[in-house]
This record gives C-alpha cells, sequence and structure tokens, in this order.
C-alpha cells in the first residue's frame, strides 16, 4: 500500500485525526537531526538548489512519491522543501522510534501559516506541542470522547447512525437499484449528526442564529463553515510557508481568506457551544463532550473550550467519512472481495444483524 508509515502510525495515535492535517502536519515537521547530534547522517535526496525538493513534490499525492523516494534511499531520508529540512520516515519501526521512543526531540511542530490560524495557534490535540496544554488536553480526549467508558456512554448515537446509514441506503437499492449510488452524502450527513451528538448532546434540528455574524445558518451551512472550510483552507499551501526568510511579502488574499474562515467558524462555535451552556446552567444534563468539559470546568478561557469541541466535530466528519468512502470504494470495485466479507459476516452472525459485541469475532 502506498502510504508512508508516518501517517499510518498518527492516525494510530489519533484515529480521528483528518489526513489533510496529518500530512501537512508531517511535511512541515520540525528538523530531526538538528536536535540529536548524537544520529547518524541521513540519505539526502538530490533537489535543486534555493528551491530543494519542492518541484519533486508538486503533485497532490505526495505520498506516491516519498514511496518510491524509499525504494531508493531507505526507511529514513531528509528533503528539502524551500528553506525546511524535512525528515521522511517510511516504516513504522523507524515512525516509532522517532515519535514515540525519542518523541522529545520532536516535541514541537512546525505549522503552515494557515494552519497556524485555523488551530488557533495549535489550540487542538492533533497539533499541539508536547506540553502541559497537549497532556491535559489528550486526557480529556481519553475521558470524554475516546476512551473506552466514553465510547460506551455514546454506543447508542453510533447504533443510531447505523440504523439511520442501513435504512437509507435499502431505501436506495429498493426504490433506484440500478442507479449509480453516491456513498459519501449519506455518510457525510451521519458522521456530522453523531459529531454533533458526541460534543453537543444533540444533532442540529433547526437553522442557528449566529450573532457575531449577524445571520442564521442552516445545518448545511455550519457544515460548511466548521468542516469543509477548514479543511480546504488546511491544504492550501503557500509557498511562504518554505521560504521563512519571506514570509514578510504580503499576500492579502490568502490571508484574508484564512482569517475569514477563522472568523466564521469561531462565531458558530460560540453559537453553539453558547446554547448548551446555557441548557447547562439551567440544570438540564446530556451526555455529551460539552456536558464533560463542563463539569471538569478546568479549561481557561471561553476560546479554548470552543476549540476542544470543534476538534472532535472536524476529526469525526471528514477522517472517519474519507476512510469509511475509501473502503466502500475498495469493495465496490471487487465482487469476489465483496462476497468474502458476506460469507465472514455470515458465519459469526447468520442472518443476526452485526454488532459492535460481534466485531472481536470476525476474522
Ligand atoms: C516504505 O517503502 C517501501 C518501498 O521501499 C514500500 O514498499 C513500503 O510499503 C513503505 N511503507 C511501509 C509502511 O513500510
Ligand atoms: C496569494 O494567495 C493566493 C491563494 O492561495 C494565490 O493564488 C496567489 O498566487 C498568491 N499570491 C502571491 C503573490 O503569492
Ligand atoms: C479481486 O481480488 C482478487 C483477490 O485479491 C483478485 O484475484 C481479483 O483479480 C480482483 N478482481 C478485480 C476485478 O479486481
Ligand atoms: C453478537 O452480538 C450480540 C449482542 O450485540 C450478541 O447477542 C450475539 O450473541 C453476538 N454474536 C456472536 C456470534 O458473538
Amino acid at each position: 500500500m502506498a502510504t508512508t508509515a508516518i501517517i499510518k502510525d498518527f492516525l494510530q495515535q489519533f484515529p480521528s485525526i483528518t489526513i489533510a492535517l496529518a500530512l501537512l502536519v508531517f511535511l512541515l515537521l520540525k528538523k530531526l537531526q538538528k536536535s540529536s547530534p548524537r544520529n547518524p547522517s541521513l540519505p539526502v535526496v538530490p533537489g535543486l538548489p534555493l528551491i530543494g525538493n519542492l518541484l519533486q513534490l508538486k503533485d497532490k499525492k505526495p505520498h506516491q512519491t516519498f514511496t518510491r523516494w524509499a525504494e531508493v534511499y531507505g526507511p529514513i531520508y531528509s528533503i528539502k522543501t524551500g528553506a525546511s529540512t524535512v525528515v521522511v520516515l517510511n516504516t513504522t519501526d523507524v515512525a516509532k522510534e522517532a515519535m514515540v521512543t525519542r518523541f522529545p526531540s520532536i516535541s514541537t511542530r512546525k505549522l503552515s501559516n494557515a494552519l497556524k490560524i485555523l488551530t488557533s495557534d495549535k489550540c487542538m490535540v492533533a497539533t499541539s506541542d508536547y506540553n502541559e496544554f497537549h497532556k491535559t488536553t489528550k486526557r480529556y480526549i481519553l475521558s470524554g470522547f475516546l476512551g473506552a467508558n466514553a465510547q460506551k456512554r455514546f454506543r447508542s448515537h453510533r447504533d443510531t447512525m447505523i440504523k439511520n446509514m442501513v435504512r437509507t441506503l435499502h431505501s436506495y437499492t429498493k426504490d433506484k437499484p440500478l442507479q449509480a449510488f453516491n456513498f459519501r452524502n449519506v455518510f457525510e450527513n451521519e458522521l456530522f449528526g453523531l459529531a454533533l451528538k458526541q460534543t453537543l448532546g444533540k444533532d442540529l434540528e433547526s437553522p442557528v442564529y449566529v450573532e457575531e455574524l449577524g445571520t442564521t445558518l442552516s445545518r448545511e451551512e455550519i457544515f460548511e463553515v466548521l468542516v469543509l472550510d477548514p479543511l480546504m483552507g488546511a491544504i492550501d499551501v503557500d509557498w511562504r510557508d518554505f521560504f521563512p526568510y519571506l514570509r514578510w511579502v504580503p499576500n492579502k488574499s490568502l490571508q484574508m481568506k484564512i482569517e475569514r474562515m477563522f472568523n466564521r467558524r469561531k462565531a458558530v462555535m460560540k453559537a453553539l457551544v453558547g446554547q448548551e451552556k446555557k441548557r447547562i446552567a439551567s440544570g438540564e444534563v446530556l451526555n455529551s463532550y460539552v456536558d464533560f468539559l463542563s463539569s471538569e470546568g478546568k479549561t481557561s478561557s471561553e476560546e479554548e473550550l470552543n476549540m476542544l469541541i470543534w476538534e472532535p466535530i472536524i476529526e469525526t466528519s471528514d477522517t472517519t467519512l474519507v476512510t469509511t468512502e475509501w473502503a466502500m470504494y475498495e469493495l465496490a470495485k471487487n465482487k469476489s472481495h465483496q462476497d468474502q466479507l458476506y460469507q465472514e459476516i455470515e458465519s459469526v452472525c447468520g442472518s443476526d444483524k452485526v454488532t459492535e459485541e460481534n466485531i472481536s469475532q470476525l476474522p
């Protein structure tokens, strides 16, 4: 499989981080060799003066280029993206060594300007440096969202999501059996709903008035502001990021675009979380991340709280969507794989529905 191990490793540590973020964070990872001079020198992929290997990475599928280089230079090598040196880790072993065993040596992340703005200066578990903030928020995410107990509390939301998806798929195959079908619409809608239930306690049933924007936004518009726009912003790589000494060269249009995304996201989160804070203050408790964080009561500012709640929303809505869609695409291409999957499920569950308890039994 043509993927770099570091991304896989990263995804295993934070199953819900968005691929786009992971890729960028990875591309811009801080120099590795500098901080530990004892390490042997690395193979260097030859590039051009000044711009280094940037031209070789121009396509939007850098993982393929990385894999080709790994065939020549081995599992760890260094490249230059403009003025920055980047170390590429291609196997799980070297990724683990760098990011787990020796992790203090890459305890800070270098982000693109756009990501710096969109992550509120690293105010996310996925992009944070390894510091007190990272420790605390990772603990919140584990006990309030991703850990086994939190996942148990959210079980009914997941069951409802699966039920809805299956119902939609069944009715579609019944009504329009021969028409092409876009899985994304179903997954996207349901995963966003799951994200909202888990973070805020409920899905959005009606449009939301966003005071700071002076307007009312529909659920789709909110999805755009919270998920689609920031992802577009995150992959919008600016050449200034590769030449820090040219950062002073202004690019008003880009800057304004990213700042507009940031402000709209902030305004919408404020409106959404504001509603839930009122609910919590009135004594109504729901099973959600915002309820959990409020009961912990330790997050320092309103903005930080809103960022902590936004993070799982974008990660649930995008990463899981892309992974699911990719798996369905692979399955759709190969009838014998579909048959095999069907046999496997039938051999464990018979004609019963598959449940989460059954997953460990499946081959
Ligand atoms: C690393 O690079 C090689 C190419 O030499 C590739 O076959 C392999 O799948 C890559 N990834 C991992 C995780 O080893
Ligand atoms: C500014 O950013 C926009 C959007 O990314 C880009 O199309 C444009 O070329 C940039 N301008 C300069 C001078 O870099
Ligand atoms: C499906 O997968 C099987 C086994 O991996 C392979 O032999 C077969 O050629 C594939 N069929 C298609 C249509 O790709
Ligand atoms: C599958 O899970 C259900 C509970 O969700 C359980 O009743 C059933 O026995 C399980 N089947 C197998 C084969 O483990």
